[in-house]
């Protein structure tokens, strides 16, 4: 488990060994073995209740599994579909609470300032969540768990609320503020586009209880857009794993 300082030399971030999770009579999970490295932009992909807020749950420490080891190297930050924001702050004082073990208050100011620089809402700081758009929203989700120190995001399903073009901008945004501020990602989605677009590892989840069916490396690189050939190619073999061929959905 993480214990204080982390070493920079750290190369994998997470450790799953052979993890089984069941809720009473229910198997969700069949003995996963799973290692994010260091930097990756790992995907979770899978069909709806398969299991995977439960594996997310279970990274973060939140659920400890009924059996086998999980290994946490680093500090975790988590988003969610719905935005975790504080409805009674502004959204300076949402990012803030990010940074509360900043005791230099001019620091912590300085720090809110360029977040909210870096994800453009600038003349927003005194609003309300309740003032915005769910991207814009989103938006500062993102720069609430960039905010300060943390080495791993845990993003389940974070944009599966917005609409397809407020998704497809929050893609780009994620990939832009993560080459300001590097992190380790796992990203849950059962949007298989998304995933072929944002991911550098694919792991195709297989339905309850879920195992790893495909894992698939996608080099290509960023920014990439939904209809460049690298993302196509990716979004058919995910398709094909989750049995949903052209043919198939044909029948349907
Ligand atoms: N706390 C819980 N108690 C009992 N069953 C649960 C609990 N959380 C999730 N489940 C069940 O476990 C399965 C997996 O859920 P979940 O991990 O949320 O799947 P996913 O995120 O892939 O949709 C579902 O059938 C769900 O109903
Ligand atoms: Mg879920």
């Amino acid at each position: 488990m993480y214990a204080g300082v982390m070493k920079d030399n750290v190369t994998t971030r997470l450790i799953l060994e052979n993890v089984s999770h069941d809720y009473g009579s229910l198997a969700v999970l069949r003995n996963l073995n799973l290692a994010v490295m260091h930097g990756e932009f790992l995907v979770l992909v899978g069909p709806s209740g398969c299991g995977k807020t439960t594996l997310l749950n279970i990274l973060s420490g939140y659920i400890k599994p009924v059996s086998g080891n999980v290994q946490i190297n680093g500090i975790i930050r988590t988003v969610y579909q719905q935005d975790g924001l504080f409805p009674w702050l502004t959204v300076a004082e949402n990012i803030s609470m990010s940074l509360r073990d900043v005791k230099d208050k001019s620091l912590r100011e300085k720090e809110v300032k360029e977040l909210i620089a870096l994800i453009h809402l600038e003349g927003f700081e005194n609003h309300y969540p309740h003032q915005l758009s769910g991207g814009m929203r989103q938006r500062v989700e993102l720069a609430r768990v960039l905010a300060g120190d943390s080495d791993i995001l845990l993003m389940d399903e974070p944009f599966s609320a917005l609409d397809y073009q407020t998704r497809l901008r929050m893609r780009y945004e994620l990939v832009r503020l993560l080459s300001k501020r590097k992190r380790t990602v796992v990203f849950v989605t059962h949007d298989i586009e998304e995933a072929a677009q944002l991911a550098d590892r694919v792991l195709v989840l297989a339905d309850r209880p879920a195992h790893i069916s495909k894992e698939l490396k996608i080099e290509a690189a960023r920014p990439r857009n939904p209809t460049d050939d690298a993302v196509i190619e990716a979004t058919k073999t995910i398709l094909g794993e989750l049995g949903l061929h052209s043919s198939v959905i044909k029948e349907l």
